[in-house]
């Protein structure tokens, strides 16, 4: 039984991936054990009517016992424990959520509905580093694979609208709490018999201003408001978010020539939906109707919503996406520039797509590659 290691399976992306795992019966088969950083010796999870007790998460040689370890602890976990097991000589398999590995040379990163090729390619060269790539760039790819596939992008801007969960588990609080505060402040013109709707906007606005809303988190207000840059600055006066969108896609594709890809990534206050707005230049010009076909048939989980008002409403929102695994893309028109410039919108959940589930699937192909 191959002998399966999970670090940082209680935090946000790691419950998603246990949820995930336990409803696709991967763990049946698998010889699991569980890691804490924190509490080793506690009980793990119930896996089969049996637990264990969780390992320690900084032990070299309890992690090298194992044939993949799948962590999710985050990046300085990655930073501090993987180079000390590389030192050790583990030659094992590691599937990691993290940024921290992904730009080395000898990481691939997965999202095999979109370059199962360069996985397999990966697996037969015997590499054994497997990283989820940027939430924002996996969901791009997983909207638009049938027209990278295609060969029509020539370069793509996407306007981003991230969700709070991104930016962490403590976030996503953040934000229903600041929504609750501003109720609060509101809540007399809310309630009052005529509702006068210019009295609510002043006690949102002062509320929005004032040290009372919980800003912990992020810093600045996001209910009711967005904040256009996440992550830290790069060069070029782009976000580090920004900048993954261009070096990552390439990565993932493993193209030749690389394609532009660049914009602005915003947060907003959505609560675990990424959605994107792209611009994109094609190679050629080809009807809508081409474009649509290939991006429905790219893979099992995208599929085209009607450029019309009801559609697009109804299933092209973070609130019908969220928690499922469905990629939708829509608002699908050539824009006023040119027959080659085309315009979509797309929404992913950015914990299963966009993070837990490529990692999941990973674990799936190295299965079958081993063939245990
Ligand atoms: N960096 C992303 C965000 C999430 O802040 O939304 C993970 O890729």
């Amino acid at each position: 039984m191959l002998k399966v290691g999970f670090i940082g399976w209680r935090g946000m992306v790691g419950s998603v991936l246990m949820a995930r795992m336990r409803a696709e019966n991967d763990f049946e088969g698998l010889d699991s054990e569980f890691f804490s950083t924190s509490n080793p010796g506690a009980d793990g999870p119930e896996l089969g009517g049996a637990r264990r007790p969780l390992l320690d998460a900084h032990d070299i040689n309890t992690l090298r016992r194992f044939d993949v370890l799948l962590s999710c602890q985050g990046g300085a976990y990655t930073k501090d424990v993987f180079p000390r097991l590389r030192s050790a000589g583990w030659g094992g398999l590691w599937i990691d959520a993290a940024s921290a590995l992904r730009m080395n040379d000898d990481a691939v990163l997965v999202l095999d509905p979109v370059n199962r090729p360069v996985i397999e390619a990966g697996l037969a060269q015997g590499l054994n580093t497997y990283c989820g790539a940027n939430c924002t760039t996996s969901l791009m790819l997983m909207a638009l694979a049938g027209l990278y596939r295609a060969g029509l992008v020539e370069w793509i801007s996407t306007m981003t609208y991230q969700a709070a969960s991104g930016a962490g588990a403590r976030n996503m609080v953040e934000l229903v709490r600041q929504m609750s505060s501003l109720a609060d402040a509101a809540s007399e013109p809310l309630n009052a018999p005529a509702t006068d709707a210019m009295e609510i906007d002043r006690a949102v606005t002062e509320r929005l201003r004032s040290p009372d809303l919980p800003t912990n988190e992020f810093g600045h207000p996001l209910a009711a408001s967005l904040l256009p840059w996440i992550d830290r600055a790069v060069d070029g006066g782009q976000t580090r978010e920004e900048w993954k969108g261009f070096v990552e896609s390439n990565k993932i594709l493993a193209t030749e020539h690389p394609i532009p890809v660049d914009g602005q990534c915003v947060r907003v206050g959505a609560m675990r939906c990424h959605s994107q707005a792209f611009t994109i230049k094609l190679t050629r010009d080809v009807p809508v109707s081409d474009v649509e076909g290939l991006i429905a048939e790219a893979h099992p989980w995208t599929k085209v919503i009607d450029n019309r008002q009801q559609p697009s409403l109804t299933h092209l929102t973070p609130a019908a996406v969220t928690g499922t695994l469905d990629v939708p893309v829509g608002r699908i028109r050539k824009m006023k520039m040119g027959p080659e410039y085309l315009t979509a919108f797309s929404v992913g959940d950015q914990l299963l797509w966009g993070a837990a589930e490529p990692l999941r699937r990973m674990l799936t192909i190295y299965r079958e590659h081993v063939g245990r």
